[in-house]
């Protein structure tokens, strides 16, 4: 096993000295730093599994720093070192997710016991949540709603490669599932037990970007100090997934090419490739055979990498589904936030129903997240949605059943047309309270012709 490294947070330099001697005799990888602020970048840079803080340091002080810390690695144990007498504040450091404090002057070998104990639990810690998450994963793909036939079909291919490694290539608008699917391929394939890794193509630089698909070897170039496996190494014998494809660059689809033909790598500064053997996903929001056309994308990857298409349509396009997701996004939202939420309002539903959902799937989790955490009670009213799918009720006053009809076009807009006065004269009305009298000057029609307009559009038994 990789031995362990801890990091000594201690201004005192003979201290210091001391509890790193102590550490590195048991066997440990230790550094020592002088001040919090150094010990945050060392945290940043380098994976520590313990970290010993001295609780008074100069600036930044020990307290800072273990907020600091569990914020941005909250697995990292962190044991404090507090001054003689100061019970309350080692009490706060524990609260405040300390695993243990020591007062000064304390016994080394207790220090010693007590660090090879937190070791120990920080390991089954991972143990226990690298688990867990593939677990999760697992029971992921099971969670993929959708009855549509278009999440049907999505399916249905999707089954097809669980048992053969051809390279898949999934399409669709953004936040539609592409991802998920990726992962419910991986996690149904032999591969499950492998490492699924995902490598997002937009949001690294062009340069850092080869170095995480190949990897490099130390002294590569300046400030490679030490080798490291890009991402088609990490994910060998699992599964790749190139997310948003279409945003490689031409130099790297080149290289990318050469490693999907002859199944090795070469890390950058490295002597000799590496074979792999990794099955590709790759997902993109945009047209690629567009892109080719364009001379933005090479057509010999391409052809390699749309073995299997799949694409996933978007969410307005498959209304049906939008029931059965909001039920499964209020179960997990109850779960998550603690809550007991039953369902949305009729009323509500249909507006999530005729929403466009441009953010797809993930737009309407949000939505149902949102309306889960701000509803007080059971059922969802329609003040829990955001603005832009309320407001959309007051569009939506064609009546499309009618206009489905057999009519002619006249006819077609006479309907539109008295729909559309429908509307205003319940406006009009709304804004005087439904008095009559004061609705009708405000339209600039008499008394008469609003009375006959509110008969024809049943609106009698609603004013005084
Ligand atoms: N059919 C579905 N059933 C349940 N949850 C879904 C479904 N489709 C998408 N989701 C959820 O919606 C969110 C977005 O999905 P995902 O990240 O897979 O989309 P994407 O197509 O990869 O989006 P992007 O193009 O923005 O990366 C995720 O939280 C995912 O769990
Ligand atoms: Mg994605």
């Amino acid at each position: 096993m990789a031995h362990e490294s801890i990091l000594v947070v201690e201004d005192d330099a003979s201290m210091g000295f001391f509890l790193s001697e102590a550490m590195r005799k048991e066997g440990y990888g230790v550094d020592v730093v002088a001040s919090g602020e150094e010990a945050l970048e060392r945290i940043a840079q380098d994976r520590f599994n313990l970290v010993i803080l001295d609780l008074r340091l100069p600036s930044m002080d020990g307290m800072e720093v273990l907020a600091n810390i569990k914020v941005t690695n909250p697995e990292l144990v962190v044991i404090m070192i507090t001054a003689h007498g100061s019970k309350d504040t080692a009490i706060e450091a524990i609260r405040k997710g300390a695993y243990d404090y020591f007062t000064k002057p304390f016994d080394i070998n207790e220090m010693r016991v007590v660090v090879k104990r937190a070791l120990e639990r920080g390991r089954l810690q991972d143990e226990l949540r690298q688990l867990k998450e593939t677990v999760e994963k697992r029971r992921g793909f099971y969670k993929i709603v959708g009855k549509s036939k278009g999440m049907r079909d999505v399916f249905d291919l999707a089954e097809t490669v669980f048992y053969n490694d051809v390279t898949v290539l999934i399409t669709g608008e953004s936040g539609t599932g592409k991802e998920l699917i990726a992962e419910a391929i991986h996690y149904n394939s032999p591969r499950r037990a492998k490492p699924f890794v995902k490598l997002n193509c937009v949001a690294i630089p062009e340069t850092l970007l080869e170095s995480e698909l190949f990897g490099y070897e130390k002294g590569a170039f300046t400030g490679a100090t030490r080798q490291k496996l890009g991402k088609f190494e990490l994910a060998d014998h699992g599964t790749l997934l190139l997310d948003e494809i279409g945003d490689m660059s031409l130099a790297t689809q080149a290289k990318l090419l050469r490693v999907l033909q002859e199944r090795e790598v070469e890390r950058v500064g490295g002597v000799k490739p590496v074979k792999v053997d990794v099955r590709i996903i790759a997902s993109t929001n945009q047209d690629l055979a567009q892109l080719v056309k364009a001379q933005r994308f090479r057509d010999d990857l391409y052809f390699r990498l749309n073995v299997l298409p799949i694409h996933i349509p978007p969410l307005r396009n498959r209304g049906e589904d939008i029931p059965l997701l909001v039920e499964h996004f209020i179960n997990l939202s109850n779960t998550q936030f603690h809550k007991d939420i039953e369902r949305f309002s009729d009323d509500v539903m249909d507006l999530l129903i005729n929403y466009s959902w441009p953010g797809n799937v993930r737009e309407l989790e949000n939505v149902v997240q949102r309306a889960v955490i701000l509803s007080k009670e059971p059922v969802i009213q329609e003040w829990s949605l955001p603005p832009e799918i309320r407001g959309q009720r007051g569009e939506a006053f064609f009546d499309m059943e009618k206009l489905k009809r057999d009519l002619s076009l006249n006819e077609k807009v006479e309907i539109i047309v008295s729909e559309v006065e429908k509307k205003l004269i319940v406006q009009a009305l709304d804004e005087v309270d439904w008095k009559r009298e004061k609705a009708a000057s405000l339209l600039g029609i008499s008394l008469k012709t609003l009375y006959n307009k509110m008969k024809r559009y049943e609106l009698l038994e609603q004013s005084s």
